[in-house]
């Protein structure tokens, strides 16, 4: 990814200065260039390249309040102009902000990297189609030593998702997944414990087998943790992702055309929360966090689970499989199980879980259903705006759990034909005796188009907004 740092240097490639509309006399120009510059902002073009032939210098006006929609279009602004850098081959690019605006260089490096991302790994050219923006420089007195080398690790935490998702399953089956995480403890200081298929065993983890039964490789669950000295939290905080590596839908094959063609993205939710514990650990913060992903392919086989099959969860409900394509939860299940053992403060859990959330919401947002207190949903979605993965809250009325009850076991894991990321999360909720927030991430984990710093594949949704969460509540 390209360094990010606020040691600048004499002479970047691409300067950028950002500062406030109503000051634009106070820049150190000459008469011409703010002729120029005051000329075209009045067309309202906050972008501005000053014509030169000697430096590519952009002057980047902004206005208004500083809102988190604005943050969100200077994120965007820096994808402008990673791309202006990129297009011409250059390497190094310097951010000043001459604002009085707090961190405005911040948001604009972040969506510059984070725009920057490519998966080249299967290309053989790759060394051709490398970006060649490698360096991003900032000059901001409004943000602190500290902050700086912040940006760089929940950057890399991000993009570390991202390659997680982009990853086929003839490369990323559960086994290498866990081994990934493992790699991913080591470089930013964190430990990871891999269960195999027979520890899985011991545990009962009849959800995870079941969903395993089909595929001719082992499933994995894998704990991750980090607990620094100065942890200011005394019950750590569980993070659970979905570690699908591969959805066919099992025996209930996934009906429609294209529905499976993005389906090596059903481990984002398990891709989510180890790039967050990754840019948790990379930085340092003074708490205690716990990730566990339980992970497998969901495939038809010869011993693959069939419907009206009954698997019994590791705590001893039962759940009748009516829909194989309904798999997520019944990984989840093991997992929430496996986390009352912590005694949680809370425990959050992502997952590309249904076709119900993208539906409702598109996939601009998440889908959020929890039991935690409101007040701590309300600041989650505070961050959510903050990063800009944007939440929406669903209810958990009890009517939504009815339909979760089977015929002949304790549960079934299909509801009706409404609303199916509240019955989804109703089935979820039954595992766990915690306070506990549900993120349905099926609409943005996945992109066929850029948009935006967004680039297309993996979006690693979720690591910003769970950094950014955790820091302001949990860690001071
Ligand atoms: N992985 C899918 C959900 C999904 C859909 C993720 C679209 C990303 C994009 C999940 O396992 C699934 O198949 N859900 C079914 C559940 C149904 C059978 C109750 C669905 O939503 O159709
Ligand atoms: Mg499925
Ligand atoms: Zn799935």
């Amino acid at each position: 990814m390209a360094k990010i740092s606020n040691k600048a240097p004499k002479n970047a490639d691409v300067v950028v200065t950002l500062f406030d509309k109503k000051d634009v006399k106070k820049l150190k120009l000459e008469k011409a260039q703010l002729t120029f510059l005051e000329s075209e902002l009045n067309v309202n073009r906050n972008t501005v390249l000053m014509p030169s032939l000697t430096e590519k210098h952009f002057y980047v006006a902004i206005e208004g309040n500083w809102n988190a929609e604005a943050k969100e279009g200077m994120r965007k602004t820096g994808v402008e102009i990673q791309a202006a850098v990129n297009k011409t081959n250059l390497e190094s690019l310097h951010i000043v902000n001459q604002s009085a605006l707090e961190k405005a260089a911040w948001y604009l490096a972040e969506g510059a990297a984070l725009s920057n991302y490519q998966f080249l790994k299967y290309f053989k050219d790759k060394e051709n189609k490398k970006n060649t923006l490698s360096k991003i420089f900032v000059t901001d007195a409004t943000i602190s030593e500290e902050e700086w080398s912040e940006l760089h690790g929940i950057v890399e935490g991000t993009e570390l998702a991202r390659t997680l998702v982009n990853e086929p399953v003839s490369f990323l089956t559960a086994t290498q997944f866990s081994e990934e995480m493992n790699k991913a403890g080591k470089v930013a200081g964190f430990k990871t414990q891999i269960l195999n298929k027979k520890q899985i065993e011991a545990l009962k983890m009849g959800g995870l087998l079941g969903v395993n039964k089909g595929s001719i490789d082992p499933p994995t669950f894998t704990i991750m943790e980090y607990k620094p000295k100065n942890a200011k939290n005394k019950k750590p905080i569980v993070l659970v992702g979905k570690g699908v590596v591969f959805d066919t839908g099992g025996l209930s094959l996934k009906p429609t055309p294209g529905s499976m063609d993005e389906m090596k993205c059903d481990m984002a939710g398990g891709a989510a929360v180890v790039g967050a514990i990754y840019a948790i650990a990379a930085n340092k913060l003074p708490v205690h966090v716990i990730a566990l992903v339980p992970a497998t392919d969901n495939r038809p086989g010869g011993n693959a689970l069939c419907p009206q099959d009954v698997i019994t969860i590791s705590d001893g409900t039962t759940v009748e499989v009516l829909n194989t394509d309904a798999e997520g939860r019944l990984i989840l299940a093991d997992a929430l199980v496996y986390a009352k053992k912590y005694k949680p403060e809370l425990v959050i859990d992502l997952a590309t879980l249904t076709g119900a959330a993208v539906r409702s919401i598109g996939t601009y947002a998440s889908a959020v259903m929890a039991t935690a207190d409101q007040k701590v949903v309300n600041n989650l979605m505070d961050s959510g705006f903050e990063v800009w993965e944007r939440l929406i809250q669903f209810p958990m009325w009890k009517e939504y759990g009815e339909e979760m009850k089977s015929d002949v076991a304790d549960l079934k894991n299909l509801g009706g034909a409404f609303a199916g990321q509240i019955s989804a999360a109703k089935f979820l909720e039954h595992f766990t005796d915690y306070p506990w927030i549900h993120i349905d991430i099926a609409g943005p984990a996945y992109q066929n188009k850029v948009d935006a710093y967004r680039t297309k594949g993996g979006v690693g949704v979720g690591v910003r907004l769970l950094y950014d969460f955790i820091k302001k509540n949990y860690a001071n």
